[in-house]
Order: structure tokens, then C-alpha cells, then sequence
């Protein structure tokens, strides 16, 4: 049953999509290929749909994915070991950290990072109730940028990045090489990476998991022209467009689109966007990889494979990644340009932590994030 949390969980907050939405879609939208980023699919509606979409019958990634968790999580936890600061990047409902939790020996942490705020204070709140006992230190941020970290209260012996879902897939090559780099660094020397991995597979089960018969992976990619309509004064005629998913072989990648359904204009915050009849707006794109190829990727960016867990069919990965060593290649002060707003729990607290310091100061290697 759920206990009250020990204290309120408080969002530290870096209101990641700013001013410059409106801006973003302008630029996306006069490309030749006309393209919206997918970071703005998850407004409280969106994160709301693709919740209901890990459940849908069609959509193999998520069930197939808790299934490798569950199966190994045993042996996960025996490689992550005891004191570790989590942070997961793109937590979503922080569903999948459960998994974690319940098995990790006295987790020093828990940072979910995520763009959508309120979805991520709700259910940081809710996972406060289940684990009372963890420190939980939501940052709502974009992760494709850089921001600090906040300080948990324990001793941490090392750091571990999760990123479940495959979603980095949704970055192409050079994205996902940056953002493997930016993960190495909040890992640091000796951190961890436990991360979800999309395999290639043949193009009709691709094809279908993004192609529900329910229509509601349509509906959240239309949420996008949605959200545009109420938060930068366009008027998208939702009627007039459609969601369609394809698998490209050459590029090893779904492409969701938004394929207009007739020659139209449309009209955002005073500027005219042209569309012609059949002409299609790239809304996502999630690479699917062999094993190989991601062990070289990741490898750039210092992490070298220790295990990989697939499911029977070998339709989706879970793999445990380690750093042999400090990337020199992308120093954190690169990364570490947020001024001093920055949340610190650690400096900012007047009155005895309600955690336990579970961790002994003699494990203490070095903190979590802001170093
Ligand atoms: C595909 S969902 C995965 C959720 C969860 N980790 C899981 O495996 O079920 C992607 C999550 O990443 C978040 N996200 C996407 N782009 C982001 C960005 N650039 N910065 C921060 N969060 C982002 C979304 O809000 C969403 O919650």
C-alpha cells in the first residue's frame, strides 16, 4: 500500500520549451522537407496518449521491453550495484524504474528528467507515495541541451543513466552519438547506462506497431497540430491532415508523418505556410538498430557494451553499458553553462533531511550531478 511521501517533491524546473516554439515550427516548417520536432508531442494530452499506446495490442516495444526487464532484472542489479544516483533521462510516468527500485539495494536517488513538467511532477508525486524512503528530484529540462543536476542528499558511489524505450531512436546518428556523449559525462568516470534498444525487424510488425487499428498513435501525432493551434496561433484544420507511418530500409528507421490531405494554406501567428495535396510534414523518426551497430555508436562515446539482454524473437534489446573512463573529447564544462538558479538541494536545505543518508561516507566516490 502507499505511504504518504516524507516530504513534498518540488519540480526544479528550466521550462525547457521557452519562447522559442513558435520560432522552432517556423523554421521546421520552411525546410524543404517539411519537419516538427517530436519533443513537442508530449503536452499533458500527448504524454496522456502515449501512455495508452505502450499498452495497445500492435505496439511490441514497451510489453516486450518490461519483459527482458523483469526476466534479468536480477542480474541489472547485480552489475549497477549498491548507491546509485539514477537518472533518467525522458522518464515519462517512471514506470519502468520500478522494476529498478524494488530490486536496487538502497538507491542513493532518483532524478527523472523530462520536457513535459506536469506529467513528470505527477508522477514523481505518485512514486513518492510507493517509495517514501528514495530521494526523488524531478528536473524538468530538455535533455538535448545542457543543464545541471541536482545534488542528492546520500552518499552516491556512482551514477546511472536509464533511458528505457528505445527512445533513442528517435534521434538520428549524430543526435544519438551527442546525446551518448552528454549521457557519458552525467554518468562520469566508472557510471553506468542501462538503456533500451529498438532492433531491426521486418518492416510489417514495424510497420503495424505504429499503425494501430484503435487510431491512437494517429491521434497523437494530430495532438502535435493540436498543441500548435492553442499555444502559437495557428489554425491547422485537423480534418485536413493525416497520420501515416512508414518504415524506410535504407535508413533503418519508422517515419511518422502528417501528410496533407489537400492543396491548403495555413496560418500560424500571421505568417502563411503553402501545403500541397499529399505533401507530408516528418513529425518522428525512431532508428531501429542491429546490435553491432549500436556498440559501435555507443562506443564513441566512451561506453563499452557489458551486457545485452534481448527477448526470445529478438525483437528488442536491454543493454548495460559502462564508462572505462572520463570522456576527454566532450568536457562537462561544455555542458554546464545553466547560471546560478540552478536548484541545489544540497545548499538550499535549512532543516534535517526527512532521508536517511543510506549510503556511508566512506562509499562516497563522488556526487551526482553538479560537479
Ligand atoms: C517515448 S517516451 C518514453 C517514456 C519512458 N522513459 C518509457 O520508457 O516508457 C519519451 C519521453 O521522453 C520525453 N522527452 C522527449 N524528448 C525530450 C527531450 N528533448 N527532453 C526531455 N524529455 C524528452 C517525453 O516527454 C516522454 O516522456
Amino acid at each position: 500500500m502507499s505511504e504518504p511521501a516524507k516530504k513534498p517533491i518540488t519540480l526544479i524546473d528550466y521550462h525547457p520549451p521557452s519562447g522559442d516554439i513558435r520560432q522552432e515550427v517556423l523554421d521546421g516548417l520552411a525546410q524543404p522537407q517539411k519537419r516538427l520536432s517530436p519533443k513537442w508531442f508530449y503536452d499533458e494530452e500527448g504524454s496522456r496518449l502515449f501512455d495508452q499506446i505502450t499498452r495497445l495490442p500492435e505496439y511490441y516495444p514497451t510489453r516486450t521491453e518490461l519483459g527482458i526487464l523483469h526476466t534479468h532484472i536480477a542480474e541489472m542489479a547485480g552489475m549497477i550495484g549498491s548507491c546509485v544516483a539514477i537518472v533518467e533521462f525522458g522518464a515519462g510516468s517512471s514506470v519502468k524504474i520500478r522494476i529498478l527500485l524494488d530490486i536496487l539495494e538502497t538507491p542513493a536517488a532518483f532524478i527523472p528528467v523530462d520536457i513535459s513538467g506536469e506529467h513528470l511532477l505527477d508522477a514523481a508525486r505518485q512514486l513518492a507515495m510507493d517509495y517514501p524512503d528514495l530521494e526523488i528530484l524531478p528536473v524538468c529540462a530538455d535533455f538535448t541541451q545542457p543543464f545541471d543536476l541536482p545534488v542528492p542528499v546520500a552518499a552516491v558511489n556512482r551514477n546511472l543513466v536509464f533511458f528505457p524505450g528505445s527512445t533513442i531512436g528517435n534521434f538520428d546518428l549524430e543526435q544519438a552519438r551527442q546525446l551518448l556523449k552528454v549521457m557519458a559525462i552525467e554518468a562520469g568516470a566508472g557510471g553506468g547506462l542501462l538503456i533500451g534498444v529498438d532492433l531491426k525487424k521486418d518492416p510489417a510488425t514495424l510497420e503495424s506497431a505504429y499503425n494501430d487499428d484503435a487510431g491512437v498513435t494517429a491521434d497523437f501525432n494530430l495532438n502535435l497540430l493540436v498543441r500548435l493551434n492553442r499555444e502559437i496561433g495557428a489554425d491547422f484544420d485537423l480534418g485536413q491532415f493525416t497520420h501515416r507511418a512508414i518504415y524506410s530500409e535504407e535508413k533503418g528507421r519508422i517515419e511518422m508523418h502528417l501528410v496533407s490531405e489537400k492543396d491548403q494554406s495555413v496560418n500560424i501567428d500571421g505568417q502563411l505556410i503553402e501545403f500541397l495535396a499529399g505533401e507530408h510534414i516528418l513529425t518522428e523518426c525512431s532508428h531501429k538498430y542491429e546490435l553491432q551497430e549500436f556498440a559501435d555508436l555507443a562506443g564513441e562515446a566512451g561506453f563499452n557494451i557489458r551486457k545485452v539482454w534481448t527477448d526470445p524473437e529478438r525483437m528488442f534489446s536491454v543493454q548495460y553499458l559502462e564508462l572505462g573512463y572520463e570522456p576527454k573529447d566532450f568536457t562537462r564544462d561544455r555542458v554546464r553553462h545553466i547560471p546560478s538558479a540552478v536548484p541545489n538541494p544540497r545548499r538550499k536545505r535549512t532543516s534535517p533531511s526527512p532521508f536517511p543518508e543510506t549510503c556511508g561516507p566512506q562509499a562516497v566516490s563522488r556526487p551526482a550531478g553538479i560537479r
